[in-house]
């Protein structure tokens, strides 16, 4: 982590999001945000938010910007209990200016609450006079969005399967440059989730498969960590895919089930496989939201952009290398 120690009530930080090898689904403590079992991502490098936070005693009221625009009553709520969270461990009570952006879409499945409340965290409890160190950010970070807790390391990462606040966190587990590898994010389109992920998660435990899969969990990471350590592309993509797929069947089955996918996720996934038979190395994997990751070695992307570039459908690409992790910057937006 790139940490910079200058003091102000206003800080600035940047940070990433990431894509889930391994898919966090479901909660055994809905308060603390601690999940039933531990996931793997990579930290991408080119899905970003960045986020400037002040506390000043003009403020009567904690004002929250997204996007150039005021947010959701629900969303700006889930941001003030943030902000109070950090108030509490610093000790102060002023309130805060908060803007923020992401140079990617919202609500689509690309993990934008992920790098947001990480970005959050850093930004506030910089501004607020905390110096935290990367495991406290990220026990933080969980406490906003589960996945926030692995968009503070860079690389390739694991949130820990810990049953307390204090042993529930993100660590790396290999550097962004250990393994050349890149996710093709496919945008198909900007029409938004019904339900959020930390919504959807409420229930995941009304489908009946739920505890097949957590018999397995801890297995599927231990595999998946070797996999990785390997640099074995084709067994780690035939995991995450699979993975992917499994982690869909449990929001499918769930009540109320939910059904994240457009026709044209699926219409990916289908050419996504029929690529692979004709010999292009390429797996995917989707979160909660139509827009999808493929998988590939960072050799195989120009292969896999050209194929993308001849689909109408595509609305956008976005390239992304294993990527490093949050930072603080200078350049604040207000
Ligand atoms: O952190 P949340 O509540 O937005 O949940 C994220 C859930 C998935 O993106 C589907 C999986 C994951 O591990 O990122």
């Amino acid at each position: 982590m790139n940490k910079q120690s200058f003091f102000s009530s206003k800080a600035t930080a940047i940070a990433p999001s990431n894509i889930a090898f391994t898919k966090y689904w479901g909660k055994k403590d809905e308060t603390l945000r601690l999940p039933l079992h531990g996931s793997i991502s990579m930290t991408l490098s080119n899905l970003l938010t960045t986020t400037t936070v002040e506390f000043l005693d003009k403020y009567i009221k904690d004002q929250v910007i997204i996007n150039g625009g005021s947010v959701e009553a629900g969303e700006a709520e889930r941001v003030m209990k943030h902000l109070d969270r950090i108030r509490k461990m610093a000790g102060i009570n002023l309130k805060a200016k908060m803007v923020s952006n992401n140079n990617f879409p919202s609500g689509t499945g690309l993990a934008s609450s992920a790098s947001g409340f990480a970005a959050l965290t850093l930004a506030a409890s910089t501004a607020a006079g905390l110096h935290l160190a990367e495991k406290e950010l990220s026990i933080l970070a969980r406490q906003g969005s589960g996945s926030a807790s692995r968009s503070i390391p860079g690389g390739f990462v694991e949130w820990l399967d810990g049953d307390t606040s204090d042993t529930s966190y993100a660590v790396q587990i290999f550097p962004p440059e250990y393994w050349k590898i890149t996710d093709v994010v496919v945008i198909v389109s900007s029409g938004k989730k019904e339900i959020s992920s930390s919504v959807g998660q409420q229930s995941a435990s009304s489908s009946p498969f739920l505890k097949v899969r957590l018999s397995r969990m801890k297995e599927k990471n231990k595999i998946l960590k070797g996999l990785i350590k390997n640099r074995d592309f084709k067994k780690f993509g035939e995991l995450i895919e699979a993975e992917a797929l499994e982690f869909h069947t449990i929001t499918l089955t769930q009540i109320p089930p939910l059904i994240y996918w457009l026709p044209t996720t699926v219409m990916l996934m289908k050419l996504v496989q029929k690529w692979r038979k004709n010999g292009l190395k390429v797996y995917f994997t989707v979160d909660t939201g139509q827009d999808i990751h493929l998988i590939c070695e960072q050799k195989n992307v120009g292969k896999v952009r050209a194929k993308l570039k001849k689909l109408e459908e595509v609305k956008n690409i976005i390239v992304n290398t294993p990527g490093e992790g949050i930072r603080l910057t200078k350049r604040h937006l207000f």
